[in-house]
């Protein structure tokens, strides 16, 4: 398939441009003024519009099994929702339970990933610790396309990963050429809290917050920088929520060391009044962790952005119906943590930031794609429109607008938190892996399509 993008402005990390892009099979091949279009191609007329990489979010947990149920969406669903809303690749998680072979989770997710219509890659969960771990990160590094490993300092009792498995695991991922990624909330400290509050008979969703204050998080995100300083490793601090966070980061990186950070579109824009509904199915459709925070929080988060010291956007799109979330109704610690927004994302940021004065459409491309393809090895192929990168391409409509809501949404699970917010910035055309996928708001996602992106280590694997 040949598809011609015609007479719009390409924008890049690097500049925004007049260009055609011509794209072949699944590479684009040329982008440069006044192309002609080839005998049989299709040609989308871009005039007016934006052409920029397709979006990549770094953080997705589709089909996933967590406390106690599986997500509604699958990587078919999930990935045909974020095609319609420009994104064209996903960095899932492979989540071992604890003591479960890496190898055979890595498997399991991947034979799950295999309905994908989108391009996925996977973080690999250190959530336990042995020689087997240590021997099986080797094999996701050099035989696998691994190179990031997350580690969950939340959820005691479950996936949580102590001190000894982050320090061991940030070791190995260095000696392996991988990046360690870290969840920062201290654990033990949710522990304590969330049994303090249901002593006192507060088991409701306000008390989701109040159990996961910023200082929790800070203390973690601190612990994480401190132990990636020690050892030498760079370190990715995934959904960073708080001011305070972002300061523990702003501050590292004041100081010479390599430390990133990602920003939900949700943390970027909703707050944390969202917990006192009385509509408790809406209070609770909020909870994810770390929680939506104050206002102060928000502006922050934005100065991270425009500072360049937090670095992605994603969405930890993990979607919960409202049965699902039930299963809290007597006990907040019981509601299954996460929200969607993979669908929403790009949208989300281009109004809320270009829109409002606060990202240039360059800065845009670079927290929405470029920065997550260079930060986990995927640049060039991903992240930039450019001869010989991947053909994952979207047509972005300025003037374009759409109101947000889980009764439009291609997502499962009947519930958006972005409900009733309108956008003005949004996909008229996306093209993923060389085919027109969604066009003027018709979806066109193939089950299947989807491939998995390899992920080679930062420099040749020098451990056993
Ligand atoms: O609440 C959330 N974020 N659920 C998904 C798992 C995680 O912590 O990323
Ligand atoms: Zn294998
Ligand atoms: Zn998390
Ligand atoms: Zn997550």
């Amino acid at each position: 398939m040949t598809i011609l993008i015609r007479g719009g402005t390409v924008v890049n990390a690097d500049r925004v441009f007049r260009a055609d892009v011509l794209c072949d099979g699944d590479k684009i091949i040329a982008v440069a003024e006044n192309l002609a279009a080839p005998a049989g191609a299709t040609v989308i007329d871009a005039g007016g519009q934006y052409v920029m990489p397709g979006g990549i979010d770094t953080h997705t947990h589709m089909n996933l099994p967590f406390m106690g149920t599986v997500t509604q969406d699958d990587f078919y669903t999930g990935t045909a929702a974020g095609l319609a809303g420009g994104t064209t690749t996903i960095m899932d998680f492979v989540i071992p339970a604890p003591q479960q072979n890496l190898i055979e989770a890595y498997h399991q997710w991947r034979g799950w990933a295999q309905k994908a219509a989108a391009d996925y890659t996977f973080h690999v969960a250190i959530t336990w610790w042995d020689d087997s771990v240590h021997r099986d990160m080797g094999t996701l590094v050099r035989e696998h396309g691994v190179n990031s490993f997350k580690h969950f300092m939340a959820y005691k009792n479950a996936i949580m990963a102590d001190d000894e498995t982050l320090v061991k695991s940030f070791r190995r991922s260095l000696e392996l050429g991988a990046i360690p990624t870290v969840h920062a909330e201290n654990g033990e400290l949710v522990y304590q809290l969330q049994q303090d509050l249901l002593k006192q008979g507060l088991t409701g969703p306000s008390s989701h917050p109040l159990s996961r204050p910023p200082a929790v998080e800070a203390e973690a995100a601190n612990r994480a920088i401190a132990i990636a300083n020690v050892l030498n490793t760079p370190v990715y601090i995934v959904h960073v929520s708080c001011a305070e966070s972002l300061e523990a980061i702003t501050r590292a990186r004041a100081h010479g060391q390599r430390v990133y950070g990602e920003a939900l579109a949700g943390h970027l824009v909703i707050d944390d009044s969202v917990y006192q509904s009385p509509d408790l199915e809406f209070a609770a459709g909020h909870v994810m962790s770390p929680p939506f925070r104050s206002k102060q929080h928000q502006t922050a988060l934005w100065q991270g952005l425009q500072g360049g010291n937090l670095h992605t956007t994603a969405t930890d799109h993990c979607t919960f119906c409202a049965a699902q979330k039930a299963a809290g109704k007597d006990d907040f610690t019981k509601i299954p943590n996460g929200c969607g927004g993979v669908e929403d994302r790009m949208s989300v940021v281009w109004d809320a930031g270009v829109n409002a004065g606060l990202l240039t459409p360059s800065e845009f491309v670079k927290v929405t794609s470029t920065n997550a393809a260079q930060i986990f090895n995927m640049y060039p192929r991903k992240g930039v429109i450019a001869a010989g990168a991947d053909a994952d391409v979207v047509v972005w409509d300025p003037e374009g607008s759409r109101t947000i809501s889980a009764r439009t949404q291609h997502a499962r699970g009947g519930f958006n938190v972005f409900e009733g917010r309108t956008v003005r910035g949004i996909p008229s055309a996306t093209v993923a892996a060389g085919k027109v996928v969604f066009q003027n708001g018709t979806l066109m996602a193939v089950e299947g399509a989807g491939r998995h992106i390899d992920r080679p280590a930062f420099k040749a694997a020098s451990a056993r």
